[in-house]
């Protein structure tokens, strides 16, 4: 059975991908600061929840220990993100109005935490020939007003986990831009605004499990480039 850690996994686009881990087979550990969300999240076989904040030491101890009792680790997902700074009911800040304290806080939650825990997985993904996905998002590319911080972490984020590929052979390394979805960050970044437009992270998920069937070569991608050709659906399905 493939393994699988998802941090962020108790809602939005990480708790879509850890069920649709799940429902087709894969052991997969997930994460998340609100235990009883992650546990309520964790509601199905095949979802080990093991709450804490990505940022904190010992929490990624706790990770990288599940892991190494559970095998090697086919996939790495750097899913939980911060938005960073939220002033009242302002949008994300100009970066002429960033703080040291804020690019430090996102530095550390978006990058710092990825970084490390991947340092530590580094052994148990090589032993799997495992894949590196890292949730990347439109803004490490565009550049607009109000996003250059978590843009900035989101570039920063896509760089290194393509280093890690081109470091480690071994390894597959995607950074993937999920599209706007409709989630709690969506709903934080566009306060008062209604974004019921936006399409559900579930959708997503077909996509990303469509990507790690294909395996293409480690870079950039958007996820709505890959789908499931119609007859592996139907061989997943069992039709054939
Ligand atoms: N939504 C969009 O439109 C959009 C667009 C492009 C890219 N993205 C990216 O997609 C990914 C998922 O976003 P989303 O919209 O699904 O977010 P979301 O609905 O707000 O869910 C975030 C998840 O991460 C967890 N989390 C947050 N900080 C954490 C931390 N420090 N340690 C452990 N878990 C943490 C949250 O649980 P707790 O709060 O309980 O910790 C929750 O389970 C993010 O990387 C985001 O940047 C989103």
């Amino acid at each position: 059975m493939p393994l699988a850690l998802v941090t962020g996994g108790s809602a939005g686009l990480g708790r879509a991908l850890a069920h649709g881990l799940a429902d087709a087979g894969w052991t997969v550990i997930a994460d998340g600061r609100d235990a009883d969300r992650l546990a309520a999240a964790a509601d199905r076989p095949g979802i080990v929840a093991i709450p804490g904040d990505v940022s904190d030491t010992d929490h990624r101890a706790a990770l990288v220990a599940a892991v190494r009792e559970r095998g090697p680790l086919d996939l790495l997902v750097h899913n939980a993100s911060t938005l960073g700074p939220l002033r009242g009911d302002t949008r994300l800040p100009r970066l002429a109005d960033v703080t040291v304290d804020d690019l430090q806080h996102v530095w550390r939650h978006n990058l710092g935490a990825p970084l490390v825990l991947t340092t530590q997985l580094l052994p148990d993904l090589r032993a799997a020939g495992g894949i590196l996905l890292a949730i990347s998002s439109d803004a490490a590319v565009e550049h607009y007003e109000g996003w250059g911080l978590y843009g900035a972490s989101k570039a920063g984020l896509d760089h290194i986990a393509l280093t890690f590929a081109a470091e480690n052979p071994e390894i597959t390394s995607y950074a993937v831009d999920p599209g706007d979805m409709r989630t709690q960050m969506h709903a934080d970044a566009f306060p008062g605004e209604d974004i019921s437009d936006r399409p559900l992270p579930e959708s997503v998920v077909p996509h990303l499990l469509a990507l790690l069937a294909e395996r293409p070569a480690s870079g950039r991608y958007r996820a709505r480039e890959f789908s499931l050709r119609a007859d592996i659906v139907r061989a997943l399905q069992g039709v054939v």
